[in-house]
């Protein structure tokens, strides 16, 4: 069976129904009365069942628009417009179909959550909570004296690089931000899921007082959570947001939202631990440079980097802290496919000091003296070995051999003299420690890297069952494949009802307007957790074949079938709402389309 009938096979005929039985299209025709809508912008007199008015879409002086409330449709006969609701919506106010469901939605009071991803909506009033809370601690150190301003001056900051990073201060009042929120009308649940207020003995507080704030800002511009520092030497040192449906530490890097753009120009990424380190050096210039979230890093974190660079350099304290976060950090970069560096700073515990003393020149001559990962990993191992030693000597081949295997053998042959040399076991020896007899096989195959997995929304509609959703699944599976195929999307992209697969489309065609290709990080990052979670789904489950060119001709005609049946019920529709004398001209017109598409239809 060519790959071309097992497609069709595996559709069938029923994805029209998926397509049709859009549940919100429903739920909104059926609470949304179209000659109110339309009753808004047009007068509309009773004629027999119907209203006429005069038509909004074209000019004319005798009414031809005709809004049928049985049928919730209207008609034009002047100039053809026609369609439900939505339609009318999307036409009169400009809108594309999404952006019409919504309005109406809104001015209805209907709920759109089965039709957003996930819970998309309570995501954004989070977001906003904290956004208010920012510029709640951002005034406070800006519009008046207060410790927080002092202790970062006194830490060597400039206004320009605080008000970038948006650094605030929480005072030291119990309740300053609880009672703005009061004021505000904001729903006391929700501020204490993102941390920001604490119950204790019926009372509630503020969770940050006294701390100078470093708002965490995801690449999309969000404030997901916050970092407090306390002024000077008390505990704890900092006080971070705890993780909340929109803040997971291990997806988010602080500072990648400024930094992002400069690590791409520099095809660099240095990786510091601390807040006040991201923000010293970005200050004294080095700005292709972002921390983890005081954790270990993590997968998504290192897939996030990769986005922007391949190339990343640790710049860990140099205490056993710092180093042994650095080889933890190094393998999880090294496993997402990144070249990886480390450098520690010879002058003060951080780089931050580094920085203040010396500048950013000595801090890049520094950086261009990093570590190779495979040297760093080696040195720390001589240093845990006792080379003197038979024992020690054994156990540091047997180390050093299991960091060579990870490097390409043109790579591992470059460090296989070198220890030869010092270790004082033969380079033959060595070699099949690494190689083993064969040269190809014994190199370590390396597990693919998962894109970042995010969060997966439970009441996500499932293509197994939803033909409709299928096909736009297929089609984002093409598009991605070959980007040529956006353009040709166009003219059918209506297709696109899942909220999800709207977005990734959307965000597609601009991605395409701007580069022509489409690159799955840049992508992602342009997406909410829920809509990458989508794409990767889409990524993984849809199969492509190596007739894309097949199938997405078919997809296409798939869809123009499906209009051509939906514009034959139009038509019969208007028909029926005609007079047959007065709209003469517009009746013979519409038959004659009529017939045509019968007869394509039946052809097929
Ligand atoms: P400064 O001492 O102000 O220069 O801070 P720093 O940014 O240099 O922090 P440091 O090197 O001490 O710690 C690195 C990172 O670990 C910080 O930026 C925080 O993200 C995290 N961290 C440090 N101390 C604490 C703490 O007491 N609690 C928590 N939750 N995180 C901390
Ligand atoms: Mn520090």
């Amino acid at each position: 069976m060519s790959n071309k009938e097992s497609y069709h096979i595996e559709f069938g005929e029923v994805w029209v129904r998926g397509l049709r039985s859009d549940s919100i299209v429903d739920e909104i025709k059926s609470r949304v009365n179209i000659v109110d809508v339309i009753g808004q912008h047009v007068v509309l007199k009773r004629a027999g069942s119907n209203y006429k008015g005069l038509c909004p879409f074209h000019n004319e002086k005798t009414p031809s628009f005709v809004v049928s409330e049985q049928k919730q449709i209207f008609t034009c006969f002047g100039c053809g417009a026609s369609g439900d609701v939505i339609e009318f919506t999307k036409r009169y106010y400009n809108l594309d179909f999404m952006e019409a469901v919504e309005k109406l939605a809104g001015q209805y009071g209907i709920e759109l959550k089965q039709f957003h991803s996930g819970d998309s909506q309570k995501r954004e009033q989070l977001f906003e909570l904290n956004r208010m809370a920012a510029r709640f601690y951002l005034d406070a150190f800006t519009k008046r004296a207060n410790p927080g301003l002092d202790y970062m001056r006194k830490r060597g900051m400039d206004p320009q690089t605080l008000i970038r990073f948006g650094i605030g201060f929480a005072d030291e009042s119990w309740d300053s931000l609880y009672r703005y929120f009061m004021d505000q009308g904001a729903d006391v649940k929700q501020l204490m899921e993102l941390g920001l207020i604490s119950q204790s003995n019926g009372k509630y507080f503020d969770k940050f007082r006294n701390r100078v704030m470093f708002p965490i800002i995801n690449t999309r511009g969000k404030v997901i959570g916050f970092g407090g520092r306390v002024l000077g030497d008390g505990t704890p040192k900092y006080l971070n947001s705890p993780e909340s449906s929109i803040f997971l530490k291990k997806n988010n890097l602080f500072g990648l939202n400024l930094t992002r753009q400069e690590i791409n120009k520099r095809d660099c990424a240095i990786l510091v631990e601390g807040y006040m380190d991201v923000i010293s050096l970005y200050k004294a210039g080095v700005r292709n440079v972002s921390a983890s979230l005081g954790t270990a890093l993590t997968e998504n974190q290192a897939a996030m980097l990769k986005r922007y660079t391949k190339n990343v350099i640790l710049c860990y304290d140099s205490d056993g802290a710092g180093r042994a976060a650095a080889l933890r950090g190094m393998d999880i970069l090294r496993a997402a496919g990144c070249n990886v560096k480390v450098m520690h700073v010879t002058d003060g515990k951080d780089p931050d000091e580094f920085v203040k003393k010396n500048g950013a020149d000595a801090f890049y001559a520094l950086a261009k003296e990093a570590k190779p990962f495979a040297d760093y990993k080696i040195d720390q191992i001589r240093q845990e070995t006792d080379l003197s030693t038979m024992e020690g000597s054994l156990e540091f081949l047997r180390r050093v051999t299991a960091v060579l295997k990870s490097l390409s053998p043109a790579e591992a042959d470059l460090y296989i003299g070198k220890i030869a040399a010092e270790s004082h076991i033969s380079e033959g020896a060595i070699r099949m420690e690494v190689f083993g007899s064969g040269l190809a096989d014994a190199r370590e195959v390396r597990e693919p890297v998962k894109p970042a997995q995010a969060d997966r929304n439970g009441d996500r509609r499932n293509s197994a069952n939803d033909p409709g959703l299928y096909l736009e699944k297929n089609l984002i599976r093409l598009m991605l494949a070959q980007s040529d195929f956006i353009p040709r999307m166009q003219p059918y992209e209506d297709v696109f009802r899942d909220a999800a697969c709207r977005r990734i489309y959307e965000n597609m065609k601009g991605l395409y307007r701007e580069d022509e290709e489409i690159d799955v990080g840049k992508l992602a990052d342009s997406l909410e957790p829920a809509e990458i979670a989508a794409m990767n789904d889409i990524l993984e489950n849809v199969k492509l074949t190596e007739r894309d060119e097949d199938v997405f001709v078919d997809c296409v005609a798939r869809i123009e079938r499906e209009q051509l049946k939906q514009r034959e019920q139009q038509i019969i529709q208007m028909l029926s709402l005609a007079d047959d004398e007065t709209d003469a001209a517009r009746v013979e017109e519409l038959t004659r389309e009529l017939m045509t598409i019968q007869h394509k239809k039946n052809r097929e």
